[in-house]
């Protein structure tokens, strides 16, 4: 009998998402030579006594599965940062998990919440892991828009986006990619419209260090009633500039948790040992985030400076290591095209603010990563300044 080999064709679970626009637009930099500001990593090194500490771990011994739910040192180091930034109390225990990245913290948290038919509001533009996060567990994604150029949150639209089957409503602030942030009016329409219902909150917090001209973070860990029914999200990546490590954290009342870590358990079991022992040091010493916000307002700053006068327009970064240029004065061409343009032609790789979008038209704005050394703001400015 001979066999014949049959392919296995799969239904999708994902058929509109192909490959991101990060990786589309770092290949296109790296092939064509452009300057990177699209992708949003730093292009300089972390603090070097922080590689050190890994490496003395390492050398220790500590290279063996760590608990499911983090290295008690920085679960501990977690839960006494939002004690003293936020006045919240969380118990390392059984409210604080380790997560491989912020990434596997949303997703496990949408995993644990959402059933098939159930509803999560989300804001577009928004981060690009939340949908497909959503639709992987059989939920829909409710898109709610916020409107260029302000990007303000329309709270009677959210209102009326409310069914009894919405299950999550997912925040972030400050925002990827529009660089804007709740503030206290917004906090309050939340817990007014959240309030008497079983609906959870993801927030996304990933860019709490970065935030700017003195203004303060609205955690939903400051706010008792939000703070009882919401997963917070981290990100040791964005605060200790070492993306590739992967690093997160979730906190979350203890009945979230629970059911948080039965996700958590079977995606990843649990995050490198190494690194959550460095980070622990780091973390109980305070380094590193209390300084966070004026280096990278510093870069803002110094990349505003370095455009004025040309065709780009910037919209107002308030948090986040983003900066939105409308380019409405330059030309007409969609965001998609002109992105791809500016790479080509002028060697400046960005993101086109489209692909954080899923039913509201393209706006004339791109999105520049300012995580970079002077060097590179500088050269980046000029070829910009030319367009
Ligand atoms: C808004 C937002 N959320 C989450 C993440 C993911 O964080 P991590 O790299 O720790 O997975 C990012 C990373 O770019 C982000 O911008």
């Amino acid at each position: 009998m001979t066999l014949k080999s049959q392919p296995v064709t799969l239904k999708s679970k994902l058929p509109s998402v192909g490959t991101t626009i990060f990786t589309v637009m770092s290949k296109l930099a790296a092939d064509v030579g452009a300057i990177n500001l699209s992708q949003g990593f730093p292009d300089f090194d972390c603090d070097p006594a922080l590689v050190d500490a890994v490496a003395r771990h390492m050398r220790e011994g500590r290279n063996q599965y760590a608990p499911m739910q983090g290295v008690p040192a920085l679960r501990q180091a977690i839960a006494a940062k939002y004690q003293s930034l936020y006045g919240a109390a969380y118990d390392p225990e059984t409210e604080v998990t380790v997560t491989s990245g912020g990434t596997e913290g949303i997703f496990d948290a949408v995993a644990a919440v959402v059933h098939p038919g159930d509803e999560v509001i989300v804001f577009e533009p928004c981060y690009d892991s939340y949908v497909p996060a959503i639709e992987v567990s059989g939920g829909t994604a409710v898109v709610v828009s916020l409107g260029y150029p302000d990007y303000a949150v329309p709270w009677d639209e959210v209102r009326a986006a409310v069914t009894p089957r919405t299950r999550m409503i997912m925040i972030n602030s400050p925002h990827n990619p529009a660089a804007v942030i709740l503030g206290p009016q917004d906090i309050a329409e939340l817990a007014r419209l959240v309030e008497g219902t079983p609906i959870a909150i993801m927030s996304d917090e990933v860019y709490e260090h970065i935030i700017f001209d003195g203004v303060r973070h609205e955690s939903m860990a400051r706010h008792e009633s939000l703070r009882a029914r919401s997963f917070i999200v981290g990100s040791f990546g964005k605060t200790y500039h070492v993306t590739g490590w992967k690093v997160g954290y979730v906190v979350a009342p203890a009945a979230l948790t629970t059911e948080f870590r039965k996700v958590h358990q079977f995606v990843t079991f649990s995050t490198n040992t190494p690194m959550q022992h460095a980070l622990a040091e780091f973390l109980a010493q305070k380094r590193g985030y209390p300084e966070l916000s004026a280096f990278y307002q510093r870069k803002r700053d110094l990349f505003l400076e370095l455009i004025a006068g040309s065709r780009w327009k910037p919209l107002k970064s308030r948090g986040t290591y983003f900066q939105l240029l409308d380019y409405s004065a330059i030309t007409d061409e969609t965001d998609m095209d002109f992105a791809l343009r500016l790479a080509k032609n002028h060697g400046v790789a960005s993101i086109p603010t489209s692909s954080f979008l899923y039913h509201q038209s393209a706006s004339p704005v791109l999105r520049f990563c300012f995580a970079k050394k002077d060097e590179t703001l500088q050269l980046a400015a000029e070829r910009l300044r030319a367009v």
